[in-house]
């Protein structure tokens, strides 16, 4: 079976975590440290804080910048039920976007139609890891209507394109290290920003309301446990100090890939590689089906969020013509770092096969 995303684990990184176990010390410590340095770093913020998942990360980015009960965030209406429910958890007033049918990142134009008096924040997803223009226009409608901007870069971590660099956008940007991102920690998230006020929040929400992580026995307001340990943050670590290397051999995939698909692979607006391997096509159950029982792992990956269960009753009857296109056509390619050449051209070729056979 060909995995919708295969991680490549190195010998580099099993020493890492060798090595993390033979310290005898694995809560969060100096290995969480520098993981959350190199994070800074690699993002361009002042401040990077890592935890226990990116969901997490989102809910708590939305209460370290001052989102309350009741408050207005604006999200895409397509993408992974995490980010609606991260809000969700916290009783925010969640509105949807549509998304722009081209490259599935939510619509700028629609997003300013929808920015009322009430709006507090939007929630961009660099989706598929587009830091492109959608980007670029979503920070300044939110400049220029001085609402916060949350970044969602779990698909953009350390992706640089011309001078633009992922997760460094907003007044918080979040990043997640399951199983199918860049980095992997098995399960984690980061929380990145250039405020002093807003990471002293962070780092009191995430350990029992102590910004200073347990130096002094006592605390200044509330907070949870949601820390990464440092056994997680050394095999992040590893993954860090190739992510360059990581991304290039992405961008090779992706290009091959696309070349085999005679061009059908959706591009990111940044105009380069897409994270994900992703056509749009009329049959995609029949597609999806097939490839499966080639062992090819497609899959129907996202969906509505106004068409899960949970969230109907409160959007059913909203209209969002972008996010209907992706939600009825998007077909999911493998797409993991591991891949190898002969997988991919295994699966552009049946992929071209049952497109011509359904035309
Ligand atoms: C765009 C986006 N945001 C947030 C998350 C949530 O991250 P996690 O699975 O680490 O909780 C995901 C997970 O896939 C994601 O794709």
């Amino acid at each position: 079976m060909i995995p919708l995303s295969e991680p490549k684990i190195t010998s580099a990184d099993i020493r890492y975590v060798t090595d993390q176990l033979k310290s005898n010390f694995f809560g969060p410590g100096k290995t969480n440290e520098e993981f959350s340095k190199k994070l800074a770093k690699i993002t361009n913020r002042k401040f990077a804080i890592t935890l226990s998942s990116g969901t997490v990360a989102l809910t708590i980015a939305a209460l370290a910048i001052g989102l309350k009960k009741n408050d207005e965030i604006i999200i895409p209406c397509y993408g992974v039920f995490s980010v609606i429910n991260a809000f969700a958890t916290i009783g925010l007033d969640i509105k949807l976007c549509d998304i722009n049918p081209e490259n599935g990142s939510m619509d700028a134009r629609k997003l300013e139609k929808l920015i009322s008096k009430k709006t507090k924040a939007v929630c961009f997803i660099s989706f598929l890891g587009n830091i492109g223009e959608d980007l670029n226009r979503v920070v300044s409608i939110c400049k220029k209507k001085k609402i916060l901007l949350i970044h969602d870069g779990a698909w953009c971590l350390g992706r640089k394109i011309k001078k633009k660099i992922g997760c460094s956008q907003g007044d918080i940007s979040i990043t997640s290290f399951s199983v199918p991102k860049i980095v992997t920690t098995g399960q984690g998230g980061a929380i990145m920003t250039n405020s002093r006020r807003i990471r002293d929040r962070v780092m009191g929400l995430i350990d029992q309301g102590d910004k200073n992580w347990r130096k002094k026995n006592n605390i200044n307001s509330i907070g949870s446990n949601l820390r990464l340990s440092d056994l997680n943050a050394s095999f992040g670590l590893s993954q860090l100090s190739r992510i360059n290397l990581s991304h290039k051999i992405r961008r090779k995939n992706f290009k091959l890939l696309n070349r085999l698909l005679n061009d059908r692979l959706i591009k990111t607006l940044d105009n380069d590689y897409s994270f994900q391997n992703v056509i749009l096509a009329k049959e995609k159950n029949k597609i999806i089906k097939f490839l499966r029982s080639k062992k090819i792992l497609a899959t129907n990956q996202y969906n509505l969020y106004s068409k899960l269960n949970f969230y109907k009753k409160k959007y059913n009857r909203l209209k969002f013509p972008g996010g209907e296109l992706w939600a009825s056509r998007a077909v999911y390619l493998p797409f993991g770092i591991a891949m190898k050449k002969k997988s991919i051209i295994y699966t552009a070729n049946l992929t071209n096969k049952i497109l011509k056979n359904l035309s």
